[in-house]
């Protein structure tokens, strides 16, 4: 009974979305899911990761395949395995059963795609792309924008896909309940872990427990200053922080982005509570704000006005906040925006550039606080954001003589010295935005300073 539940489930929210993507175009769309990268030699390949947009509309993870879209209608074009492929990676579910699953309305090879007036979105894998081009007989790529219908497919999309639906946010609270589960577990690792790689390895433990995987490469480090760290050989010591931004992504693709910052023997230092406290007051308030009509861009000013306020206060800076947040002056230590969408992707629908990030008509900022704002739309209910700000001291920025010159007189470098052992904090949670209001899909994670201290101590 509950499978054919499930199974109904799928069908309807397929359907559903193709309708909604049906009353945006007048036009035939094919996505293609793409298809694995070797990794040096064929059969060796990288995990599969299908095409978002597939995804969305075909709701199964399928290699090599492709749907094409038309007046709600949905046909399946896809290859049954060779006989020879049962040999190396078992016996898979024939073309007509997974048509089934899915409510498609055809089912075809491969070789029959038709693709006359159709528009598609370019997929990141090589050979994908290629053969899309091809087929297309116009240039298909990953890195161009998209021109012509291919451009107003991309914008229906968008639209359809900027809010999600109940299927979705199950498979997105799902994601974040793991989520939370793999950072609980790595606070508790961390006071007798030896190296990064090992807090992380008990992160994605968890994940991987749950047959989920990371929804993108986790950042697990005591250097917090580099945004996006990749590596995980530093040793802990025992007055540096631990930087952790892991998340899960369900087998039907829908993200988590978390982080959490802790210090590694389980209690912070006098200078790093005093930033914590700042960022999470930043946190705090931006979520508090988060409602629908709200712009986005309005939630990142709040966190820069939060932010610089705290380091005055901490006379760190020096001025009147709002001052200093025209000036740009609290990018020195925020230099990124504060957040992103959250959905199939980690920053939702960014192989799109900012035509999902950015509403119509909006451009990025050539400012130095607002150029890394990968959001600026008025939010709406169903938008699911994440909430990220941060404080850092990136040598790269710190160091750069052209922004100590335009920033001497507002920042007390020597007193910014004192607060040596803070090289990066972030909090990051996931925010749904509600019609009432916000939910914070992570919120079982705890992110007050003694309660993340209470977590590593345990
Ligand atoms: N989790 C990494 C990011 O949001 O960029
Ligand atoms: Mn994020």
């Amino acid at each position: 009974m509950l499978i054919q539940n499930t199974y109904n489930y799928l069908v309807d929210t397929l359907r559903q979305r193709r309708q909604k993507l049906a009353s945006l175009i007048d036009f035939p769309a094919i996505l293609w899911s793409g298809n694995t990268n070797p990794r040096n030699f064929p059969a060796n390949v990288f995990p599969f990761r299908a095409s978002s947009h597939f995804l969305y509309f075909a709701g199964l993870p399928l290699p090599n395949a492709a749907i094409r879209l038309e007046a709600g209608k949905l046909e399946l074009f896809m290859d049954d395995p060779k006989p020879s492929s049962a040999l190396w990676h078992g016996e898979m579910p024939r073309s007509e059963e997974i048509a089934h699953k899915i409510g498609a309305d055809a089912v075809k090879p491969m070789v029959e795609l038709s693709v006359e007036g159709a528009a598609t979105i370019a997929v990141q894998d090589a050979a994908t792309w290629t053969q899309q081009s091809q087929l297309l007989d116009r240039l298909v790529l990953p890195q161009i924008q998209p021109t012509g219908i291919d451009l107003e497919l991309a914008k229906a999309i968008v639209t359809v896909r900027l809010t999600h639906d109940e299927a979705a946010l199950t498979e997105l609270r799902k994601a974040a309940v793991v989520t939370v589960e793999a950072h609980k577990a790595g606070m508790a690792a961390t006071t007798s872990a030896k190296i990064e790689a090992e807090v992380r390895s008990l992160m994605e433990a968890v994940i991987i427990a749950h047959n989920m995987t990371t929804s993108y490469n986790s950042i697990v480090t005591v250097h917090g200053e580099v945004l996006h760290s990749d590596r995980y050989h530093h040793s802990l010591q025992p007055g540096d922080l631990l930087l952790a931004d892991v998340g899960a992504e369900t087998e039907m693709g829908w993200a988590a982005d978390v982080t959490r910052t802790w210090a590694v023997s389980g209690k912070f230092s006098s200078t790093q509570r005093d930033i914590y406290d700042v960022v999470l007051a930043a946190h705090d308030a931006c979520i508090a704000k988060i409602r629908p009509g709200v712009e986005y861009e309005d939630i990142h000013l709040l966190a820069c006005s939060v932010i610089a306020s705290g380091l005055v206060d901490l006379g760190i800076l020096k001025g009147n906040p709002e001052d200093l947040v025209e000036m740009d002056a609290h990018a020195l230590f925020f230099p990124h925006g504060i957040g992103h969408l959250l959905g199939l992707d980690v920053h939702d629908m960014e192989d799109l550039g900012d035509l999902a990030g950015y509403e119509e008509k909006r451009e990025r900022s050539d400012r130095f606080g607002l150029g890394y704002l990968r959001l600026n739309r008025p939010l709406r209910p169903g938008m699911l954001v994440t909430i990220e700000p941060g404080f850092y001291q990136v040598p790269a920025i710190l160091n750069d003589a052209n922004l100590r010159s335009k920033y001497h007189h507002v920042v007390n470098w020597e007193r910014l010295s004192q607060f040596a052992d803070v090289r990066g904090i972030r909090i990051e949670d996931d925010v749904l935005v509600t019609t009432e209001g916000s939910e914070v899909l992570t919120a079982a994670l705890p992110n007050q300073a003694s309660a993340v201290e209470d977590l590593v101590v345990c």
